[in-house]
């Protein structure tokens, strides 16, 4: 077992962070502030490969493994996780899924132009009467000459206002249920693909995030992502790739909250001391660093598990589901030990307290990746 990273992980990180602290974190101030979805530091995003970092270089991507893959996004995560939700979604919900699922021509089409950020994708799961339950698709697919006709709704989808080509998934045969959906490689570029700004959300300002009305929206055969009545596998087996990068970030915003946490303490003082020295502020700040170091450790296990090629769904769920309580919680503290000076954005942790929370959320609830876990441990779905 070796802990090390190798001297070109170091490297990574360390282009990373700097990255991360040079061009990330003063915008995302601003960019929360303004709720402005920037366009030019997504550029700048993809343009250090990290839109298409797990995508082989021969379709344009970076070509890291998973546990390279995600010390960039933890570091990023570190800075904004609005931002480190374009590099979740591009690169793990879209480009990962297009790899595995995709046709030779389908690869060709979009990958390259998606690794460097010319086109932005999205990831149309979520309805607004299918959540938890995805399987249970009320988004139609109806054959027609030449492909398919798609009427339906799709809801909370990071990226959809801005997205060149959507993953959707529909129901192509009630009756088969999961084993009827289907994933479509959807031109946005059509009359019937309307997408809107959902506003008024706690956190994430400085991401976009839509929903979309689907309005007879058609997809020629050549763009079914998998075959007809796979698409409930696919989802899942982006979902693999989509959670471990929620995870991964999480334990940036973990590590950012700790090292915030302790700068601070150590600059402030009361009753004549830095407040570092408080036994009771010790404590949070020693239980974010046991929350941040197993968080890290558990997405670096799921990481090795997908270098691997080895079955890694319940140790995904497990990393997710730790990971972005443990953030939830290093959040919190993190204000604690800021005090009042934590409630206004002049300190990063405020907006780490309000972007955080959407990650017990989305890919999947933390109450999902119980459900997935004890499955594997006792056998039983406790769904069916
Ligand atoms: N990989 C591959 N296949 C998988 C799989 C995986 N991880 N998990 C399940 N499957 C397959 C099963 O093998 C099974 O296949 P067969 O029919 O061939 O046997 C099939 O899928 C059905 O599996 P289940 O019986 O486990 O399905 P279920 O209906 O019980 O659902 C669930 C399981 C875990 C609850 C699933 O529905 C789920 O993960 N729900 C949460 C959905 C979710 O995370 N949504 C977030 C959307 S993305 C988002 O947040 C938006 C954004 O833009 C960020």
């Amino acid at each position: 077992m070796d802990f090390a990273l190798t001297d070109e992980q170091e490297l990574i990180r360390r282009t990373a962070r700097e990255f991360t602290d040079r061009e990330v974190i003063p915008a995302a101030k601003v960019n929360s502030r303004n709720h402005h979805f920037d366009l030019d530091l997504v550029r700048k995003i993809a343009d250090q490969g990290y839109l298409g970092a797990i995508i082989p270089k021969e379709y344009g991507g970076a070509g890291l493994d998973y546990q390279t893959y995600g010390i960039v996004v933890e570091e990023v995560g570190r800075g904004d996780s609005a931002m480190r939700t374009v590099i979740s979604v591009q690169t793990s919900l879209v480009c990962s899924t297009i790899l595995k699922f995709g046709t030779e021509e389908q690869k060709q089409k979009y990958l390259p132009r998606l690794c460097s950020g010319e086109m932005l994708g999205c990831f149309g799961l979520t309805e607004p009467d299918t959540g938890s339950d995805a399987a249970n698709q009320k988004t139609r697919a109806t054959k027609v000459d030449g492909g398919w006709r798609i009427n339906g709704a799709k809801m909370w989808i990071s990226l959809g206002n801005h997205a060149g080509v959507a993953l959707v998934f529909a129901q192509t045969d009630p009756e088969k249920k999961h084993k009827g959906v289907a994933c479509f490689l959807v031109d946005t570029d059509q009359d019937g693909f309307q997408p809107s700004p959902i506003e008024g959300k706690m956190g994430l300002w400085g991401s976009d995030t839509a929903q979309i009305a689907l309005d007879d929206v058609f997809a020629p055969d050549d763009a079914v992502l998998g075959e007809v009545g796979q698409g409930f596998k696919v989802a899942m087996t982006a979902l693999d790739s989509g959670r471990y990068s929620v995870a991964a970030g999480c334990v940036g915003i973990c590590q950012g909250c700790l090292e915030e946490s302790v700068k601070y303490a150590k600059e402030r003082e009361q009753f004549g001391r830095p407040i570092a020295s408080f036994q009771l502020v010790q404590q949070m700040i020693a239980n974010m660093r046991v929350k941040t170091d197993a968080a890290r450790l558990l997405v670096m296990r799921a990481g090795y598990l997908k270098d691997m090629g080895l079955p890694n769904t319940t140790e995904t769920s497990i990393a997710k589901y730790f990971a972005t309580e443990a953030s939830v919680w290093c959040a919190n503290e993190a204000i604690q030990v800021h005090g009042g000076a934590g409630y206004v954005d002049d300190h990063i942790v405020e907006r780490h307290f309000r972007d955080v929370r959407v990650t017990t959320l989305y890919e999947g609830t933390s109450q999902i990746q119980q459900l997935i876990i004890g499955r594997a441990e006792t056998g039983i779905n406790a769904l069916a």
